[in-house]
């Protein structure tokens, strides 16, 4: 085929389609199981903004769920990218290899936290990197068994639905899940849940469930991302990494919505003074192409024998240039530091309009990675005022996520590059929403 024959209706473009013409053909066309946060279809972006196919701007505070810590479309990605497109695409990793994985291997080998010896195997998505961080822990350890904590999120395959705690809407209908994953509750004072109950939890499993030598590994996220914004307290991460050490079991750290600078870190695990053996990373890596991983002490990630890992996409060329880019810029314009002057500004914000928020519960998070949640009057958490912000939020301009077990919290994911001034008509925006 000519390729500079395509016509406009060979691109499938429809201009001068309406939100509502688009939605309705959405609707008609694809299943309802992928739900939609926003009935608006994006027409172009740029750094914190995004505009529809009707013109109308809003103001981007998720990043495309955690993937856009460098904003759409950053220079130094687009760049990156165009200049892969010009020497090839697509090789498939395992068939015909190239430099440039190999180089994010040995930077993010050199980047993530611990002084051990590591390794690093390139997937696509979040979901394939937490899967294959489970086979590589089996495989390193003989054993079966994996801890989870409730509320946690690790993606939508089989194991991934397994380990997410979580049941409406991810786990609903799609049983039975792969066996040998058991949960506990995650430590959460707010919900009264402690440090200590989590801990005796888990004591509980290795008697009524599974013996502790034949668990292969706990994996949580250092602040469950989905589940609420909710930091793991640090007492709670050495004593996991105790039961760990005691037992011969593996820690993961399934950092793919806490990577990359968003919580003040290029880590979050360097908030605390234990490492894990195995970590997961995707979202904010590719900048916005597909691209995930999974980093380890490198005798465990040597464990399974060549061809057991891998994939047809897994480290796709252009989306390892972008990750090299989005290293580079969060260098280059210092985003940890940033992340954490916007977090506390943000965290201010939100304090200051506690007075006038009665809903107001908790304001949380580290760096850049914030959260508020609402509670109603009697304690009981209030998801209709969440999800009212929302709403408000952007009719006024201003996209917001929510998250929590019970859907009664905002969480604020903007571009670490966000302008100063677009990050404060943000925040403006923000106040009205929460005063309704
Ligand atoms: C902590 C965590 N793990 C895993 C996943 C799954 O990633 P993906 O949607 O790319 O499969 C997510 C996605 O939100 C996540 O936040």
């Amino acid at each position: 085929m000519n390729h500079s024959v395509l016509s406009k209706r060979d691109l499938h473009t429809t201009a001068s389609s309406t939100n509502a013409q688009i939605e309705a053909r959405r609707i008609a066309a694809t299943p309802r199981g992928i739900g939609i946060g926003f009935p608006i279809y994006a027409q172009r972006a740029e750094n914190a903004q995004l505009w529809d196919v009707e013109g109308r701007r809003y103001i981007d505070f998720g990043s495309g769920i955690a993937v856009l810590n460098v904003g759409h479309r950053h220079p130094r990605v687009l760049q990156a990218v165009q200049e892969q497109l010009q020497s090839f695409t697509h090789t498939a990793y395992q068939v015909v290899p190239y430099e440039s994985s190999v180089a994010l291997a040995e930077r993010l080998n050199r980047l993530s936290p611990g002084p051990f010896v590591k390794k690093t195997a390139f997937f696509t998505t979040g979901a394939e990197a937490v899967e294959n961080a489970i086979k590589i822990a089996r495989c390193a350890t003989g054993r079966p068994g994996v801890i989870a904590l409730g509320g946690g999120f690790h993606g939508r395959t089989f194991m991934g639905m397994a380990l997410t705690g979580k049941v409406a809407p991810y786990k609903t209908g799609f049983g039975p899940f792969p066996g040998s994953v058991f949960h506990v509750p995650a430590p959460v004072p707010l919900h009264g849940v402690t440090v200590a109950d989590s801990l005796r939890a888990i004591e509980q499993r290795f008697k009524a469930d599974i013996d502790a030598s034949q668990v292969a590994a706990i994996i949580l996220e250092p602040v469950q991302g989905e589940g609420g914004f909710h930091p793991a307290p640090s007492e709670f991460m050495r004593a996991l990494r105790d039961v760990c050490d005691k037992h011969g079991i593996l820690l993961i750290a399934d950092e793919i919505q806490t990577g990359f600078a968003r919580t003040g870190k290029l880590f979050a695990m360097e908030h605390y003074d234990v490492l894990a053996d195995l970590m997961t990373i995707a979202k904010s890596l590719g900048g916005g192409l597909p691209l995930s991983g999974v980093i380890g002490r490198a005798e465990i990630m040597d464990a399974p024998a060549p061809g057991g890992l891998g994939g047809t996409y897994a480290g796709n060329p252009l989306a390892v240039a972008a990750a090299h880019a989005v290293l580079d810029v969060i260098e280059e314009e210092q985003l940890c530091a940033r992340a954490e002057q916007l977090g506390q500004r943000l965290k201010a914000h939100l304090e200051h309009l506690r007075a006038q928020v009665p809903q107001i519960a908790e304001v949380r998070g580290p760096g850049s990675m914030v959260a508020v949640e609402f509670l109603q009057p009697d304690g009981q958490p209030d998801p209709a005022f969440a999800k009212q912000v929302q709403q408000r939020a952007e009719a006024a301009g201003l996209l917001l996520l929510t998250c929590g077990t019970y859907g009664n919290v905002v969480r604020f994911l903007f571009p670490l590059t966000i302008e100063e001034a677009v990050f404060e008509e943000g925040l403006a925006i923000l106040s009205q929403a929460l005063r309704g």
